[in-house]
């Protein structure tokens, strides 16, 4: 395969916002009385921030108004914003750095392809901003993962085909949605959650553009 664009999740691959995302929804539950296992936390992942709250109200079993749950997702974001305003540079996970220049070295384009519509500010702490030729985020989309609509768009902005494009993912929904954009997908964390992807590496430590070899 000619890789000619890589597009990167951003929470859980870049950088450790899944753990602020947990925490936050954590705290939240708490508020409404309820707790909120990180096991349960798996099926958050990649999805949406209103779809996030669903699950999780239903895993409390507590009904709310539409009303209420507006309030509920901003006070989640508000909480989540705290953490996020600590992040620095420092935050990035590591080996990022080193296989995002080795990319560029090699002419790759480099993407961002997320659900969150806080991504933007989460580029800006890290000073990642820079690195990435287009960034697709919760604010340009309007199908969450697993449809393929955030890296489908990322490619056609690139103008790249989807069959010279990988993306890497640490959530279901989020290879799924690479897979239903004709994409190769690199799966970032444990083998056994993220079985469908084409290929799993724990990190991108030690990580090198010729270890992503696809049968
Ligand atoms: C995804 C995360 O990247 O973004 C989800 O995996 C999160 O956990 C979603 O809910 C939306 O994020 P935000 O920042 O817009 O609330
Ligand atoms: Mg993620």
């Amino acid at each position: 395969m000619n890789i000619r664009a890589c597009l990167f999740d951003l929470d859980g691959v870049l950088v450790d916002t899944a753990r602020f995302h947990y925490l936050a929804w954590k705290q939240l539950a708490g508020r409404l009385g309820f707790d909120f296992a990180e096991t349960d936390n798996e099926r958050l992942k990649g999805i949406s921030r209103m779809d996030s709250l669903e699950i999780l109200l239903s895993i409390g079993n507590v009904q709310l108004t539409t009303g209420e749950k507006k309030q509920y997702a901003e006070e989640k974001n508000q909480i989540y914003l705290q953490y996020v305003s600590q992040m620095t540079p420092g935050d990035i996970l590591p080996g990022v750095n080193f296989f995002l220049k080795e990319l560029k070295a090699n002419n790759i384009f480099v993407g961002l392809g997320s659900a969150s519509k806080n991504a933007r500010l989460i580029l800006q702490k890290t000073h990642l901003e820079a690195m990435f030729d287009v960034v697709i985020d919760g604010n340009l989309i309007s199908k969450a993962k697993p449809d393929p609509e955030v890296f489908s768009l990322g490619a056609r902005l690139l103008e790249v085909d989807a069959r010279e494009t990988v993306v890497f993912e640490d959530a279901v929904a989020g290879v799924q949605a690479a897979h239903n954009a004709g994409m190769k997908c690199i799966g970032i964390g444990s083998p056994e959650m993220l079985a469908e992807a084409d290929l799993v590496f724990p990190g991108f430590e030690n990580l090198k553009l010729a270890d992503i070899r696809f049968v």
